[in-house]
């Protein structure tokens, strides 16, 4: 069997969209806008994982999965600036040990899309500061949880974060602008360097990394060779650059001209990978904004809820591709948003087949998280997407496995043996 012994069953979710109540952060304040969220929706209790937090991790446990990727909400940790709370510390040091007394690895992420109010005030990821006050936000934390936790990762999809937040202007700040998203996409890189020098500084054990959203982008004509050039170019800015200027330690094209960055070469450990779907390109005059690329679902798909293709082959095709850094490959998100759970356990298989498939041609995976544990506050979408393993009734907190969740538990259980 191709899954090697000690690999990573998990689920992931993050801060904002499961805790509830996070009022200090800039998505609180972006909800409340009108026209932002589906529906006019607020993410208000969300999943009130905050405060359920033992009862989750003990679902997690009867379904047998052994690893858990969740984030830190930074605006609990430093509510205002150098300020930090102690509460929240010990909130997060109770979440770790209460996973790490069922057997189930923490996976944490420093990072996933939300910052405090007053860095938002402060200018947010457009000010060059936000660099050394995400370093210090880090210190903190490694002082604070570092001894208990392995597995880092610094900052959720910085790329996701640029393109809705600075060019699409989908979520906040909501600007369209692309000096902006490439000055954004610079500080993201510089302040993972820094966030990983940092943690490793204060416990050389701990193994960090990224959690890149990478997309099979292909040509909609693969005889044009415009749509060609135009897949080629959107597959290299937005999956690629980063995590190769992360690795080569430069600022590469387009975030800089490959002028070298002190201390970031080498900055992944292991290769975090939350894939999705795939996108059609073809080249278009009237998509200035994408580079002319304009993206589009291929004809006669399944999609999921959002009408996001479903490609199962795309992971095992990114996984090989991803072989070429040498690392270990962790698959920080893979997850559908769907009403029909038998949509999701054939996605589930598929996926899996796919990583097995790879692990057979010597992709080095290590785990694989499923996105999500419950269904939670899908950011735009509100809470019309449907990607959790747990059902959640949101007028009770009731949670409910649905059959997916237990075809987890036994693929995982099955796969291992094997392993
Ligand atoms: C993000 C999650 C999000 C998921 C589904 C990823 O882009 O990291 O926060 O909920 O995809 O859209």
């Amino acid at each position: 069997m191709a899954f090697p012994p000690g690999f990573l069953w998990g689920t992931a979710t993050s801060s904002h969209q499961v805790e509830g109540d996070n009022r200090n952060n800039d998505w609180w304040e972006w909800e409340e806008q009108t026209g932002r969220i589906y529906a006019g929706q607020r993410s208000g209790e969300a999943c009130d994982h905050y405060h359920r937090f033992l009862e989750d991790i003990e679902m997690m446990a009867a379904l047998g999965l052994n690893a858990y990727r969740f984030s830190l909400e930074w605006s609990r940790l430093e509510p205002g600036p150098d300020q930090f709370s102690t509460p929240a510390i010990d909130h997060y040091g109770e979440m770790i040990a209460a996973l790490k007394a069922r057997g189930i690895e923490p996976v944490v992420t420093l990072h996933h899309f939300t910052i405090p109010r007053w860095l938002k005030e402060a200018g947010g990821f457009l000010n060059p500061e936000v660099v050394s006050l995400f370093d210090r936000y880090t210190k903190e934390v490694a002082r604070a949880l570092g001894k208990e936790v392995t597995y880092w990762v610094t900052i959720n999809e910085p790329m996701v974060l640029a393109t809705q937040g600075f060019l699409l202007g989908l979520w906040p700040p909501g600007h369209k602008n692309l000096a902006e998203t490439l000055k954004v996409a610079r500080h993201l890189l510089l302040a993972h360097g820094r966030s990983y020098r940092r943690l490793k500084e204060a416990h050389p054990g701990a193994l960090v990394g990224l959690a890149k959203h990478y997309r099979i982008i292909d040509p909609l004509r693969s005889t044009s060779w415009l749509d060609r050039l135009s897949a080629r170019l959107l597959d290299y800015i937005f999956n690629w650059a980063f995590t190769d200027s992360a690795e080569r330690g430069r600022l590469k094209v387009p975030f800089g001209w490959g002028q070298g960055v002190n201390d970031l070469a080498g900055t992944q450990d292991f290769m975090g990978v939350n894939y999705y779907s795939r996108d059609m390109i073809s080249f278009d005059l009237r998509s200035p904004t994408t580079l002319f690329a304009r993206m589009r679902v291929r004809e006669g798909s399944e999609t999921n809820d959002l009408g996001w293709e479903v490609y199962p082959e795309g992971l095992y095709r990114l996984l090989m591709a991803l072989k070429r850094y040498r690392k270990p490959i962790l698959i920080t998100e893979n997850g559908i948003s769907t009403g029909d759970d038998r949509q999701r356990e054939r996605f589930l298989r598929e996926h899996l087949h796919q990583v097995e498939r790879a692990l057979g041609d010597g992709a080095d995976v290590r785990g694989y998280f499923y996105w999500s544990l419950l269904d939670n506050f899908e950011w735009a979408e509100g809470y019309r997407a449907r990607f959790g393993l747990l059902e959640v009734d949101f007028a009770t907190q009731e949670r409910m496995p649905r059959p997916s969740a237990r075809l987890y538990g036994r693929l995982a259980k099955g796969y291992g043996e094997g392993a």
